[in-house]
């Protein structure tokens, strides 16, 4: 049998992101038609061959998610039915990952609903970044290929040369993350224990860990309203910390985001551009990252039946 050509199409989400790991593997994105029927419906057409490929579709399921993960279900569609060999998703976001488990009675695993929908529709590989909890991966009962952009920030991080530093978690779920960069950049650990009373509001307890006179990098995988991060960067404030940084994966950036980071004590925020963000959303102190090369890379390594695992530093 011919061997599976490598084809890439991209969703609209992120379309800057798609083409940076097109020019990243040399290959051009597979054309697409993406329309809206006049009553709102989306209408999808794959503008090209991809009969025998190995395709991956590449959307970060982020603001509107819900549009954006329909027109994965109906690109997957449209692919199986023009006989592709496998459909592998790349969501450099993965939304409604936050989810991700029962919380109270009578609430959905949403996380998992959406892992369920993609499998149903088609979807024979699945290639994340930074999913909420790396239990999602059990979601799938296909392959889950998990990357993380933390190479990407502490890279970042260590061009800062930064003295006296101590990662922050901002709650006590970010631990494991937060020690990972602290032991990457030889700093200490300090970690917030917070108390969340409603959704997308928190509420800062204390701090456990040194900070005062000290250097901060505040450490989570996304900024969505902003109320953790900016929370915790006035707590380490009022603790003492000299300098506060934060580093964060997926720029969500919905409701008081902006306002909040604006008039915040963070020096300087870094962010990736698995989310796209809208130029008025991007202030003078934060830093966008490129995540293409490193999901790039691994598309490659998957198409070619090579190991991604010594992307994960
Ligand atoms: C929480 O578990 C997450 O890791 C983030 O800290 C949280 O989702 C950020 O949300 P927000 O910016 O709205 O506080």
């Amino acid at each position: 049998m011919k061997e599976a050509d490598l084809k890439l199409i991209a969703g609209s989400s992120n379309l800057p992101l798609a083409e940076e790991i097109a020019r990243y593997i040399g290959i051009e994105l597979t054309p697409t038609e993406l329309r809206r029927f006049s009553d709102g419906e989306i209408s999808v057409k794959v503008a090209d061959n991809v009969r025998g490929s190995d395709v991956f579709l590449i959307q970060s399921t982020s603001y509107p998610a819900n549009d954006h993960i329909m027109e994965v279900m109906l690109l997957v569609d449209a692919l199986r039915r023009a006989s592709a060999r496998r459909i592998t998703v790349v969501t450099p976001y993965y939304g409604y990952g936050r989810q991700d488990r029962k919380v109270e009675p009578r609430v959905p695993i949403s996380a998992k609903v959406v892992a369920t929908m993609f499998e149903a529709v088609g979807v024979r590989r699945m290639l994340c970044l930074d999913l909420h909890a790396d239990q999602i991966q059990g979601f799938f009962e296909i392959p889950v290929d998990h990357l993380f952009a933390a190479p990407v920030l502490i890279q970042e991080l260590k061009k800062r040369a930064l003295q006296n530093l101590v990662i922050v978690s901002p709650d006590s779920g970010g631990a494991e993350r937060a020690r990972f960069f602290a032991k990457q950049l030889n700093a200490s650990l300090a970690i917030i224990d917070k108390r969340r009373e409603r959704a997308n509001e928190a509420e800062i307890m204390h701090i456990v860990g040194s900070v005062e006179g000290k250097t901060c990098v505040l450490v989570d995988d996304m900024i969505d309203t902003a109320g953790t991060i900016v929370k915790g960067a006035f707590a380490l404030y009022e603790n003492g910390a000299k300098e506060i940084y934060a580093a964060a994966t997926h720029a969500v950036l919905s409701g008081p985001a902006i306002e909040k980071l604006r008039s915040s004590p963070l020096k300087e925020i870094l962010l990736t551009n698995s989310i796209k963000i809208p130029p008025e959303k991007i202030l003078p102190q934060m830093k966008i990252l490129s995540v293409a090369p490193l999901i790039a890379e691994a598309i490659v390594r998957i198409h070619d039946e090579r190991s991604v695992s010594s992307l994960f530093l």
